[in-house]
């Protein structure tokens, strides 16, 4: 018999009594995943007195980690307790692997290409509008603009939704979500009960937003009317296997809700931001805005874009993926494991929390040349065919992977056209724009851009 030789986490060094690794943590979270991570594949930290975490930056574990032991590796339990202020049963907190599975199914044919293609026409449109509306006096709000156009745009395609509702579920989507991070990232909190200000304003924002999406579901569950979005596809989604959970293989208004609540909040931000960083690196770099300019011109000499255009403009898709690399909105996620098990050579005992580093391996030299570098032509479709499947993670992988990927990538390539084709923007100020580790990766101040209209 041959022995297995067992490997073990380093340890993260530093760290004082009770805290540990916490300050070094608070004073700059992205710098510390992604030193924690050029440590090794496998370095053990620990974020308070009691919140020890594996950070994992390797694509070999990714993939046992996030497909070949999926079951064994949910999320982090902090997700699935569904203890927050935040009163939502949805597929991304489900607290088993069976009733994940029961969201997902019911979820998935929402999602698929052919469903999409009607959504293409939102996408422009929407950015039309915005574009419209755009005031050319004075520096924008990046940020803001782009947050507005994603958060119009999830909501007209889930739910119909005016302009003025959206304005109102995104402010409410603000409060809330800066008073998650915070207590997600928090070394010791308060008990929910206690009335901060703070978190009195964020019940307040998650009353709002449940009771507003609530009305819009009765309305439409007792109008039967359809409209042709994603509402739609949910109300009348149907698994064979009736008894799932007790809804006659259905999702009930509760449900409902709570699913769209969730889809408005992965699909918002993740998307805005990643077209915030794009946009700025645009202005950073002279020769890829060239670039982009020139596809989008030769494609579309000055027509409104369609969805057939998309696969014509490999630049815009690259430019894209590389945003999604270097700025991955989505910097890291959390998995636990569910009881003691083998992870590649490590023991790894049960209850064990994980982070899944995507920015550190989409920085790592071994997967990529000069990573540092921003250069969209690095995602040719050869090189993507000889990297590791798991090195590049923006949406994750296997059966938990993001299921608005498509959603989101075909928004982006109708929009970024959409946006340069009729405007010219610079960056309005002489500091580097920096990340900031939110839910999302954010920007560490507002991005002022001046914004023209592209003269043709
Ligand atoms: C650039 C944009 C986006 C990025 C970077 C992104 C990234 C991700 C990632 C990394 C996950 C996995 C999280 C985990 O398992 O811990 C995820 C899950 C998810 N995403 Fe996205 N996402 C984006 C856009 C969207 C959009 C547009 C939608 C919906 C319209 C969406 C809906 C979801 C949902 C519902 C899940 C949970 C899936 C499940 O549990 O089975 N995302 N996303």
């Amino acid at each position: 018999m041959t022995a297995i030789s067992l490997s073990h986490p380093q340890i993260h060094p530093g760290g004082v009594p009770l805290l540990n690794n916490y300050l070094e943590f608070k004073a700059n979270p992205l710098g510390f995943w992604f030193n924690v991570g050029k440590q090794g594949p496998v370095v053990k930290v620990n974020l308070g007195p009691k919140r020890p975490f594996w950070v994992i930056t390797d694509a070999d574990l990714f993939q046992t980690i996030l497909a070949k032991k999926a079951k064994n590796f949910p999320r982090d339990r902090q997700i699935r307790d569904r203890k927050g202020l935040d009163r939502t049963k949805t597929v991304f907190n489900a607290p088993t692997y069976e009733e994940w599975l029961w969201r997902r199914r019911l979820l998935q044919p929402a999602f698929h290409t052919k469903q999409l293609k009607g959504f293409a026409e939102t996408f422009v449109s929407e950015t039309q509008r915005l574009i419209e509306e755009v005031d050319l006096t004075t520096p924008i709000d990046l940020v803001f603009m782009m947050k507005t156009l994603t958060m119009r745009i999830i909501c007209k395609t889930m739910f119909s939704a005016s302009v003025a509702e959206t304005a109102v579920l995104q402010n409410c989507f603000e409060r809330l979500g800066e008073f998650n991070y915070r207590r997600l990232s928090a070394a010791l909190k308060l008990p929910l009960w206690v009335p901060t200000p703070h978190k009195l304003d964020a019940q307040e924002a998650s009353n709002t937003r449940w009771e507003m999406v609530e009305e819009i579901v009765q309305e439409r569950l007792t109008s039967g009317e359809a409209k042709g979005d994603l509402l739609d596809m949910l109300i009348s989604a149907q698994l064979d296997d009736e008894e799932a959970f007790g809804n006659g293989g259905k999702f009930d208004g509760e449900d409902l809700v709570s699913e769209m609540l969730s889809i408005i909040f992965a699909g918002h931000d993740t998307t805005a931001m990643t077209m915030v960083w794009l946009i700025y690196l645009m202005t950073q770099y002279p020769e890829v805005e060239q670039k982009l300019r020139a596809e989008v011109d030769g494609v579309l000499n000055g027509r409104t874009i369609t969805l057939e255009d998309i696969d014509n403009m490999p630049y815009t898709h690259q430019l894209i993926q590389e945003t999604l690399r270097m700025y991955p909105t989505v910097y890291l996620t959390l998995r636990e494991a569910e009881e003691d098990d083998l992870l590649g050579d490590y023991p790894i005992p049960g209850g064990t929390q994980l982070v899944i580093n995507i920015r550190g391996i989409h920085r790592d030299p071994t997967h990529w040349n000069d990573p540092e570098s921003f250069r969209p032509e690095r995602f040719t479709p050869e090189n993507n065919k000889a990297r590791h499947k798991f090195a590049y993670l923006p949406f994750l992988a296997g059966p938990k992977k993001c299921i608005g990927d498509s959603f989101a990538m075909m928004e982006m390539r109708l929009v970024i056209p959409t946006l340069v084709q009729a405007l010219n923007f610079t960056y309005a100020s002489n500091k580097p724009a920096k990340e900031k580790a939110g839910f999302v990766m954010e920007t560490a101040e507002p991005v002022m851009m001046k914004v023209e209209k592209q003269v043709s």
